[in-house]
């Protein structure tokens, strides 16, 4: 059987749409079994109806505290039958609670080489500082924001004239090669959580690396 995964999006949901065209492929070890919006109007929610998947909005101002809400995402999640949580483009922070309840079943896909330039605006960051190399990170998801093992990491070359939204672009392109590698490391037991790193069993350097060395 495959993994069944439940992504938590909040807006556009490429992300989301790269691991929707992924499972396409029957050989693909996971399918998306429910996505899960905060905002009603996110339009990642049009690309999951479009593909016939289970679609749930659960907004926060509906509960009583931020407790309550995530208790809810955490149930429609384990009705779904979901083993693997994927937060792609989800803005909301995470309590301790709900990164407890799935404990090292809980992905996130950021938009730099963590540790560097965790939170926003990573693009123009990334620029600001001059770095030679950006790029994207899908880790293991820790109470302390863009923090946990690293599972994927893509690397994208800066250019001089580069302007945060070229260079977000070319990213995002190999998010959407990142976000699935990671999902079929997992979904193929390969993966290990030892400490803060991760290993990946019969693998290659290049097997997590996307960038420069594969
Ligand atoms: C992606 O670039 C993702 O890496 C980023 O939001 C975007 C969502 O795009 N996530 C974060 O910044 C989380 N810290 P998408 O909705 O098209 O997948």
């Amino acid at each position: 059987m495959r993994l069944r995964l439940g992504v938590l999006i909040s807006g556009r949901g490429s992300n989301l749409q790269a691991l929707i065209d992924a499972a396409r492929d029957p050989d693909f070890p996971a399918e998306v079994a429910i996505v899960i919006s905060n905002k009603p109007d996110a339009p990642g929610m049009e690309r999951a109806r479009a593909a016939g998947i289970a679609t749930e909005v659960i907004r926060p101002k509906d509960y009583a505290d931020k407790p309550a809400h995530e208790a809810a995402v955490t149930a429609a999640l384990a009705e779904a039958g979901v083993g693997l949580v994927c937060l792609a483009g989800y803005m909301r922070l995470l309590s301790p609670f709900f990164v407890d309840c799935w404990y090292d079943r809980l992905i996130n896909i950021h938009p730099s080489l963590l540790p560097a330039f965790p939170g926003l605006e990573t693009h123009a960051r990334a620029i600001e500082a001059g770095v030679r190399f950006h790029g994207c990170t899908v880790h293991y998801v820790r109470v302390e924001m863009d923090t946990g093992p690293i599972i994927v990491q893509a690397a994208v070359p800066v250019a001089d004239d580069d302007t945060p939204d070229c260079l977000a672009a070319r990213v995002l392109e190999q998010e959407h090669r990142a976000y699935p590698l990671a999902v079929r490391l997992i979904a193929e037991g390969r993966v290990t959580v030892e400490g803060n790193r991760v290993a990946v069993r019969g693998a290659g350097l290049a097997d997590a690396v996307i960038g420069p060395l594969a």
